[in-house]
């Protein structure tokens, strides 16, 4: 309620913020698994740290996925203007640490644009209170995600429709898991250009990666240690000098 929020802000100025996207996730992933990722990885971080969590944004930049139907995109400059004006609203309210929990790769030049337009337009809107800081981090860099990637999967986890991907949504929505047999080859990552040359490449959605190796124990796994780096990427984030 925003009565909460309110009494919440009395003692920290910082807030996460899960990002998605809605976009196919090869023939076994659910289509909503970047944002399902982000969303159960900010929410398992904001009980370790007591910190708010705002709303997830659940549709990214995703033109490359616009060949498999159920995908949905927003053009890099729309994804830009919803996130600067989602950050400049929290900033209006007195939040001024905004921690990014992104789920898809494709949003990632997007997320870096928008915190600079954030950071242009912050002085002429905010007045009074801190400085306005953005960190926006991919929760399978964070060392644990990279450890469990290698330990669970070996060289199989892939690019897209990751088995450590797949895992996480399965943990999260374990009614939502999808029985289905998967051709053990896949081509390897490559260069792109669209989503007609996507498909073409990728014609069951997957880059490089068998999410058949992906359960919902390992997903357990993999949330609860990488919650743990963010919620310590979090802490330093709001203490920082
Ligand atoms: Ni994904």
């Amino acid at each position: 309620s925003w009565p909460e929020v309110e009494r919440y802000l009395e003692n920290s100025v910082g807030v996460i913020v899960p990002i998605g996207a809605t976009e196919q996730h090869g023939p076994s992933g659910v289509i909503g698994t970047d944002a399902i990722c982000a969303e159960t990885l900010a929410w398992r971080t904001g009980e370790l740290t007591g910190a708010a969590v705002g709303p997830t944004l659940t549709v990214g930049m995703s033109e490359n996925h616009m060949a498999f139907p159920g995908s949905i995109t927003l053009r890099p400059s729309t994804l830009v203007a919803v996130v600067r004006d989602v950050v400049l609203s929290l900033a209006r309210h007195g939040f001024r640490r905004v921690f990014v929990v992104n789920g898809h790769g494709g949003n990632t030049a997007s997320l870096d644009a928008a915190i600079f337009e954030v950071y242009t337009d912050a002085p002429r809107i905010i007045t009074g209170g801190e400085e306005l800081r953005c960190l926006a981090v991919q929760w399978w860099d964070m060392p644990s995600a990279l450890r469990l990637s290698a330990e669970l999967f070996g060289d199989r986890d892939g690019d897209h429709a990751t088995a450590s991907e797949v895992s996480v949504a399965s943990a999260a929505w374990p009614d939502h898991i999808k029985e289905i047999a998967i051709d053990t080859e896949v081509a390897p990552t490559s260069r792109l250009f669209g989503p007609v040359d996507f498909r073409r490449r990728y014609p069951d959605g997957r880059m490089g990666s068998h999410p058949q190796l992906a359960s919902a124990e390992a997903g357990e796994r993999i949330i609860d240690a990488v919650a743990e780096d963010l919620a310590r990427a979090y802490r330093e984030f709001v203490d920082e000098p």
